[in-house]
């Protein structure tokens, strides 16, 4: 049994970076028919690692489940972002309990980034001993050995050091018409509230060739959208030795040919004139840009490492919105960082006004076990957080609306992606600047991308009817 160690984290980044073949065991023979129930938490990069969890235990014969009473293997892949997380994690393993209790072959496994927390493999030893695996974000190429070699007791088959990039990964896509596209692993930021760069590594590129060569496929297999993924995509090929950059590599994958490229997550401090020039200069790029705030307060983004002022992320603002006006310009802000004063909140007011997001991801700052703010003083009420919160989120929204407004009675490209959740006869999907639009039209619709008039715009979509 190995532990995770979150404080060799910053070591490891003198390790060297090993770039292979994943060796994947496929036998269908081996859990043929049996059933697995998956649940994933988290952001993108989980809801993507779900994917090629899915192709993997495929392989070995189980098929998929969504009611936990059927299931022979749960695997909960987690987040740990911020503390509720953990909580609805734990509240949900409580259920796989109870199941087990009538089904003593039933397996439940963990996996993702609370894997990779050192408190929770002890927790998980201590007080739930009927967890049959725990496997982390560096070894789930793995998970089909691990169940074919899984012991009668709590296994722990974390890595805490990485340093391998697979490549020949297969993935079970959710999507016949958007992909997700890993093009770099890890974070090496380390702002200080982040776990992140503890529980996904360091930061490790793909091969850029390697990258391309799954986009041409994705494109000769349908796929009208590919978005590139990483905690941190503009720092993209700063780690490996003659890569190209991350506007190289977009201009590239522009070459491609595919309709539609998105990319999530941009840091304000990587986001060079380059980038912006390959954003407005290629028609396939779409207009849509995340970039996260965290706060508007010079001080407090010191003390978060965030490695930009106040006055530099609004002149990076103004710069974009210059060249690419028509871009919608989305950002996470967190409130009530430790220390963090009322002028300082104050200061993020003063920015959510002068960018108008187009939306806002908001949270309150919570204590991640191991990050250096968990150290720091905090005395601001849990109170007086959820106060400044729910007025940063009625601005946000009023922003928004604003946002949406702007596209009454304007015809935009909609590719349509699924059925909407509005009711029968109706589809949904995105606009190029990631707007939620609901049209109504039949099912022969989704996969287009279609020509629709907008006719009404609420604060988080907008409804709209296909132009003849
Ligand atoms: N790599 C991305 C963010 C990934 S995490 C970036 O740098 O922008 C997504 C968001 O969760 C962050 O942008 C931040 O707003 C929020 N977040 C991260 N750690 C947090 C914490 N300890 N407390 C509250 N929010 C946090
Ligand atoms: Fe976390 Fe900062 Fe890395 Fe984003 S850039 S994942 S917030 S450490
Ligand atoms: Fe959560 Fe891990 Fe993503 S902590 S936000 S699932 S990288």
């Amino acid at each position: 049994m190995k532990l995770p160690d979150l404080q060799k984290a910053k070591i490891r980044n003198q390790s060297e970076v090993k770039y292979c073949e994943a060796d994947i065991l496929r036998d269908r023979s081996l859990f043929q028919g049996k059933k697995y129930f998956l649940k994933t938490y988290g952001c993108q990069m989980n809801v993507h690692d779900s994917e090629l969890i899915k192709n993997l235990i495929e392989g070995i014969g189980f098929i998929e489940t969504d009611s936990l009473k059927d299931a022979d293997l749960v695997i909960l892949n987690t987040c740990a972002i911020r503390e509720n997380a953990h909580d609805k994690v734990f509240g949900f393993l409580g259920r796989c309990k109870h199941e087990k209790a009538s089904r003593k072959d039933m397996i439940i496994s963990i996996c993702g980034c609370m894997a990779q927390e050192p408190s929770v493999c002890e927790e998980i030893l201590r007080k739930h001993k009927y967890v049959d695996l725990v496997f982390g974000t560096h070894n789930i190429h793995d998970l089909p050995n691990m169940l074919k070699n899984k012991m009668s007791e709590t296994s722990i088959e974390v890595e805490s050091i990485e340093g391998n990039v697979y490549e020949n990964l297969e993935y079970k896509r959710d999507s016949k018409i958007e992909a997700w596209i890993n093009i770099m692993y890890g974070c090496d930021k380390f702002c200080t509230y982040c776990i992140v760069p503890y529980t996904r590594g360091k930061q490790r590129s793909r091969r850029s060739e390697n990258i391309l060569k799954e986009i041409e496929k994705l494109k000769y297999e349908g796929y009208k959208e590919v978005t590139l993924l990483g905690q941190n995509v503009n720092a993209y090929g700063k780690d490996i030795e003659d890569e190209l950059s991350f506007p190289e590599l977009l201009a590239r994958v522009s070459d491609t040919g595919i309709d539609r490229i998105r990319f999530v997550t941009s840091h304000p401090w990587d986001f060079t004139d380059e980038l912006i020039d390959v954003i407005a200069s290629r028609k396939n790029i779409m207009p849509y840009i995340h970039l996260p705030l965290q706060s508007g307060s010079s001080r407090i983004l010191k003390l978060m490492g965030r490695r930009y002022t106040k006055e530099e992320y609004l002149e990076l603002y103004e710069k974009i919105k210059k060249r690419i006006p028509d871009a919608a310009i989305t950002t996470d802000i967190i409130v009530g960082f430790p220390g963090e004063t009322a002028e300082d909140f104050e200061e993020t007011l003063d920015v959510v006004r002068k960018c108008k997001y187009d939306n806002a991801f908001t949270f309150i700052f919570s204590k991640r076990v191991g990050t250096p703010a968990e150290k720091l003083e905090d005395p601001i009420t849990k109170e007086e957080k959820e106060e400044r919160l729910k007025k940063l989120n009625v601005l946000v929204n009023d922003y928004s609306l604003e946002a949406n407004r702007k596209y009454l009675g304007k015809t935009v490209d909609v590719l349509i992606t699924g059925p909407s959740e509005k009711g029968e006869n109706i589809v949904c999907g995105y606009t190029e600047t990631m707007k939620l639009v609901n049209i109504t039209g039949g099912s022969d619709l989704i996969g287009t991308i279609a020509k629709v008039k907008i006719k009404e715009a609420k604060s988080f979509s907008l409804d709209g009817v296909i132009e003849k």
